[in-house]
C-alpha cells in the first residue's frame, strides 16, 4: 500500500480534460500576465465566497502583506494573531517598514483557533497602547474561528479584521463561507491547499471597494494606470497559468471538501475507542469544517511518528516550533500561551486528502490502535 500524505496527481486526473484546451489557448495567445483567466477566476472565486471582490495574487504570504499595506494603519499598531499558526501569518507585518507594530500571540482553544476569551481580556488591558489594531484570526486546519465573537471584539476594541483563510477554502460559519467576514481575507493557493495551484499563488477577498482598488494597485507596483504610480507597491500578481489551474479546480472544490469530510468521519469512527488519541473536535458554532489537516494529539508523539513511518504511513507536525521560539520572533510577547505549548508536543497530522481509500484509512487507524495496545 502506497499511502500518500496528499495526492495532487489525482486532482490532475480530474481536471486535465478541461484544463488542457485552456492551457493550449493560453500558450497560443501568450497573455501570461494579466490574461483573461485571472479576471475569470477572480469573479468565480468572489462568487464562491459570497464576496463582492476577489484579487488574484502571487501567494498567501503576499496576500496578507498586501492586505496589511492597504489598511490605513497608524503607528504604533497592534497586530494580534493566534500563537498556533504557520509563520507566514506573523511575517507580513514585518515587511511594512513604515509601520511601528507590536505583534502579539494569543493562545489557541480546544479547536486550535484563537481563544476569544483571552483575546477579549488582552484587548481590554492593552488596546489603549496603540493607535490602530489588526486582528488576524486563522481558520487553522480547515476549522473556522469563532467569527461571531471575533467580530464583536473587533467592534468593541476598534480593530480591523484580516482573516487568514489559507487553510479553509469553503469552510463555513454563521451560515457563510470564510472569506467574507473580515475587512479583507487572505487565502494561500499553495499546491497542497484544499484549493491549490501548480506553484505559488494566492487570492484576497473583500466587500470594500476602496480596499479592493488599493490592493489591485499595490499588487501591480502601486499602479492602476500603466506607468503612473499611486503607492509604493510590489509585483505580486497571479500568473494567468495559475489562474487557469485554480479556476478549474474550483469547480471540484465542494466535492473534494465533502470527500475530505467523509475521510475524517471514517478516521473519527475508527479511533473513537482509543483513549490515547484525541481526534479533531468541531465547535458547535460552525457549519462546515473542511479538514485541510486532520491533526490528532497523542503523548510520546515522536515515538509514535517513528512507528508510523516504519509502517509507511507519512505524517507531518503542524507546527513543531511555536512562533515565539522561532529565531525571527523569539522576542515576542505572548499571553498565557499554555495550550499552544502543550499542543506543540502532541499534535501530529495524519494523511488527509479526498482520495484516501477506505482500505488506507482502515490500515492507518489499525496501526494507530495497535501502537497503544
Ligand atoms: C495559515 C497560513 N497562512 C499563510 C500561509 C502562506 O501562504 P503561502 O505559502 O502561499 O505564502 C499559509 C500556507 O502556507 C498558511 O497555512
Amino acid at each position: 500500500m502506497n499511502i500518500m500524505f496528499n495526492n495532487l496527481s489525482k486532482q490532475w486526473d480530474a481536471i486535465k480534460k478541461d484544463i488542457n484546451p485552456r492551457l493550449d489557448a493560453l500558450f497560443k495567445k501568450s497573455d501570461f500576465i494579466g490574461g483573461k483567466a485571472v479576471g475569470e477566476f477572480e469573479e468565480n472565486f468572489a462568487r464562491y465566497c459570497g464576496t463582492k471582490y476577489a484579487i488574484g495574487v502571487s501567494n498567501g504570504t503576499d496576500a496578507l502583506k498586501l492586505s496589511l499595506a492597504a489598511f490605513k494603519l497608524e503607528s504604533p499598531c497592534g497586530v494580534i494573531i493566534p500563537a498556533n499558526t504557520f509563520i507566514a501569518t506573523a511575517l507580513p507585518i514585518t515587511y511594512l517598514s513604515d509601520i511601528k507594530f507590536d505583534l502579539v500571540l494569543i493562545d489557541c482553544d480546544e479547536y486550535y483557533q484563537i481563544d476569544v476569551e483571552l483575546l477579549e481580556l488582552y484587548l481590554k488591558k492593552n488596546r489603549k497602547k496603540w493607535k490602530s489594531c489588526v486582528l488576524i484570526p486563522v481558520h487553522l486546519f480547515g476549522h473556522p474561528s469563532n467569527m461571531k465573537r471575533v467580530l464583536e471584539i473587533a467592534e468593541e476594541s476598534d480593530c480591523i479584521v484580516l482573516e487568514d483563510s489559507s487553510q479553509a477554502h469553503g469552510a463555513m460559519v454563521l451560515n457563510k463561507k470564510v472569506g467574507g467576514f473580515g475587512d479583507v481575507s487572505a487565502f494561500s493557493l499553495y499546491p497542497g491547499k484544499n484549493l491549490g495551484a501548480a506553484g505559488d499563488a494566492g487570492v484576497i477577498t473583500t466587500n470594500n471597494e476602496e480596499l479592493y482598488n488599493k490592493i489591485k494597485s499595490l499588487r501591480n507596483y502601486g499602479s492602476s494606470l500603466k506607468y503612473h504610480y499611486d503607492f509604493k507597491g510590489w509585483n505580486n500578481r497571479l500568473d494567468t497559468i495559475q489562474a487557469i489551474v485554480v479556476d478549474e479546480k474550483l469547480k471540484h472544490l465542494d466535492k473534494w471538501n465533502d470527500m475530505r469530510i467523509e475521510v475524517a468521519k471514517k478516521y473519527d469512527d475508527l479511533l473513537v475507542n482509543n483513549e490515547n488519541v484525541i481526534t479533531p473536535k468541531t465547535a458547535p458554532y460552525i457549519n462546515k469544517q473542511i479538514y485541510h489537516i486532520y491533526a490528532i494529539r497523542v503523548k510520546e508523539r515522536d515515538k509514535f511518528q517513528t512507528y508510523l513511518s516504519e509502517n509507511n504511513i507519512p505524517t507531518i507536525i503542524h507546527y513543531p516550533i511555536p512562533i515565539e521560539k522561532t529565531k525571527p520572533f523569539n522576542y515576542l510577547e505572548h499571553f498565557n500561551n499554555k495550550k499552544t505549548k502543550q499542543y506543540v508536543d502532541e499534535l501530529i497530522s495524519l494523511p488527509m486528502h479526498p482520495f484516501l481509500t477506505d482500505d488506507e484509512i482502515e490500515f492507518i487507524s489499525g496501526k494507530i490502535n495497535a501502537f497503544f495496545k
